[in-house]
């Protein structure tokens, strides 16, 4: 088992989780990953948690032509929305799988089986993320989106899902023609609780800020 990375210290990758970025989409270039690295890459997105053994969740990947044809997708969907738009918006808005070598579009589906659609859906966030670090243990730099058309129905229906899926994000893919800058970071002991009985929670700074009753999750639509 010594081969488990579990079974062995790896401070390069706890220093690299340290230190991840996401990279803007203007910063991503040529070239991209090859045919065998996005098998790898791939691979590695679907080595996730996973309750029950489900696999709810499957992948699109946009990469050569295949970027400009989607581009018809996003015009269309993008019209049904906003009837008036300037051609040069819907240019702007055709243009956005070409922003990146390759877009990896993880789809969530849920299976039908007595584990919580939630677990599912998690799983399907976990492979997102798995595929980001599995690229970037290849060198490239990537971004985990959603846009506003991973909730298109016109769109989603166009690249050819339907009412079961949906979108976990679209990652995209390319070499990093610029670093990025740091971002703020939350300070995890205002958020985290070493619990014993009647501990008080530490909910994170930002909790209930602006003294409105928040966000409860019987209130969040499961559609
Ligand atoms: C499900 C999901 C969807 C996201 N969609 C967007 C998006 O549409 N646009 C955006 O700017 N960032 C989006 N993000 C955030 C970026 O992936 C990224 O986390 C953010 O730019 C911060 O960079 P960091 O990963 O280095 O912290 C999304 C993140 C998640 C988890």
């Amino acid at each position: 088992m010594s081969d488990l990375i579990s079974a062995r210290p790896c401070p390069e990758m706890l220093d690299y989780l340290s230190r991840r970025r996401s990279v803007p989409v203007a910063s991503l270039c040529d070239p991209g990953p090859d045919v065998a690295q996005i098998q790898a890459i791939l691979k590695a997105a679907a080595r996730v948690p996973d309750h029950g053994k489900l696999f709810p969740w499957h992948f699109l990947v946009f990469e050569g032509q295949a970027r400009e044809a989607v581009g018809g997708a996003l015009r269309r969907a993008w019209l049904a929305q906003d009837p008036q738009a300037a051609p040069a918006k819907l240019d702007l808005e055709s243009a956005r799988f070409l922003r990146a070598p390759l877009v990896v579009g993880v789809i969530s589906r849920l299976r039908p089986a007595k584990h919580p659609a939630w677990e599912q859906a998690l799983s399907a966030g976990a492979a997102c993320q798995n595929l980001c670090l599995a690229a970037n243990a290849l060198g490239f730099g990537t971004n985990w989106l959603s846009e506003w058309y991973a909730y298109s129905p016109v769109f989603r229906k166009e690249i050819g899902l339907d009412e079961r899926d949906r979108v976990a994000g679209f990652v995209y893919i390319g070499t990093m023609a610029k670093r990025p800058e740091e971002r703020d970071r939350p300070d995890i002991s205002v958020l985290t609780t070493r619990w014993t009985p009647g501990a008080v929670v530490n909910r994170g700074d930002s909790y209930d800020r602006s003294g409105l009753p928040s966000l409860s999750w019987l209130d969040v639509s499961s559609d």
